[in-house]
């Protein structure tokens, strides 16, 4: 009954100076495990500041210019609907900024990336800049725990949620729309999990949905991703993509080089882009050079290009980093060979090419099963189509 004792007791306790009970922003808050925002200055980051260890934040419908800072172990932040977070006039700095790549590094007049919602721990250092897509996290001196946010819909910053230093971390059933260069970004951090969640753009020129580059624990379960350049950028050892429905994108799903044991199980990837907003490219499924991924259950269908360019329902190939293709191969410039995948059981038709996989050791990886037609290109292996 902690919803009734929160009604009771709703002038009795306010947390900001500023608050009474006549302000819009009004903070109650009942034992200590809840507190409720309405729309004013700032009124969920002061919510967040005030919040302790098991604290739920319910956020009240309306519209809330703030970017928000968490970096208190186990709060929540449940929106309702129509509870709708965008770019403040001003931001305050915090362990995002400046973490995702700017569009243009070279303009100066861009300002640097900020994010809607920064999830962070303490004593972040960050890794070499190399001034495309991110920053690594190269180590985490305390982690923030136990966070979630719930039901929010954030629209329209560079990063609209970001997990940075972070372990335990749920994002959940929000919306996140038009995040100019990330929808979600997880850096740096362990065990997030990323689930029913719509992260959608109408911008042709943004560029990723959901990117999770943690050290381990990374699941995206049942999202819905549209419009986005790139679905999933996949950047965690093991990470685990099941059940989600991507669209309009030019690259689906993007397991980069020296990634591992990535499951992708049970997606829809389909109507993809118009090639020409894709550099001529369409792609389902990208494996640059990954190893021992788990590929089946998924349907991918329509990804087709003309020639110079070309459509590929899963596209597979060794990775020599020479020249440096991506952030991966910044990072580590060793060449990343494709072997130990394993795809199985998946439907991919109506593409260019449905399957092609170039593996440079023959029968380095299995693929059989598949509801496919055969490869054409010289060299690309598509396995036992039905
Ligand atoms: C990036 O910004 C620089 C400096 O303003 C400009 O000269 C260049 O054309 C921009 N590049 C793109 C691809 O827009």
């Amino acid at each position: 009954m902690r919803t009734n004792f929160a009604t009771l007791i709703i002038t009795a306790l306010s947390v900001a100076g500023t608050a009474s009970p006549l302000d819009a922003s009004l903070v109650v808050r009942d034992d200590g495990k809840i507190i409720r925002v309405k729309e004013g200055p700032n009124s969920i980051q002061k919510a967040i500041d005030n919040a302790k260890k098991g604290t739920r934040i319910v956020i009240e419908r309306g519209t809330y210019p703030e970017a928000l800072t968490i970096r208190t172990n186990g709060i929540s932040l449940e929106g309702k609907p129509g509870a709708v977070l965008i770019p403040p006039q001003h931001f305050v700095d915090n362990a995002c900024t400046g973490v995702a790549a700017k569009a243009n590094a070279s303009d100066p007049a861009e300002p640097t990336t900020q994010a809607g919602i920064c999830i962070q721990g303490q004593g972040i250092k960050l890794a070499q800049d190399f001034q495309t897509e991110h920053r690594r996290v190269a180590s985490v001196t305390r982690e923030v725990k136990d966070v979630s946010i719930k039901g929010l819909t954030v629209n329209d910053f560079p990063v609209n949620i970001m997990v940075i230093g972070a372990r335990n971390t749920d994002i959940k059933d929000n919306v996140l729309q038009h995040g100019r260069r990330y929808g979600l970004l997880t850096d740096g951090s362990y065990d997030t999990t990323v689930k029913g969640n719509v992260v959608t753009t109408t911008d042709d020129t943004d560029f990723i949905a959901v990117c999770m580059d943690g050290f381990a624990g990374a699941k995206a379960i049942e999202n819905k991703l549209t419009g986005y350049a790139i679905g999933f950028c996949v950047q965690t050892n093991g990470e685990i993509i099941k059940r989600n429905t991507i669209k309009r994108a030019c690259s689906g799903i993007s397991v980069d080089a020296h990634i591992d044991g990535v499951k992708i199980i049970d997606n829809s990837i389909t109507e993809p882009k118009d090639p020409s907003l894709c550099g001529g490219f369409l792609i389902g499924v990208l494996l640059d050079g990954a190893s021992d991924t788990e590929i089946h259950g998924n349907t991918i269908k329509g990804h087709i290009a003309p020639a110079p360019g070309g459509g590929y329902g899963i596209l597979g190939f060794d990775e020599l980093c020479t020249p440096a293709n991506g952030l991966a191969c910044l990072y580590n410039s060793t060449p990343s060979l494709l072997v130990g995948n394993k795809i199985t059981n998946n439907v991919v038709r109506g593409n260019g090419q449905d399957i092609a996989v170039f593996e440079s050791t023959p029968g380095a990886n299995v693929v059989r099963n598949n509801d496919c037609q055969p490869a054409t290109q010289e060299g690309a292996l598509a396995g036992t189509c039905e």
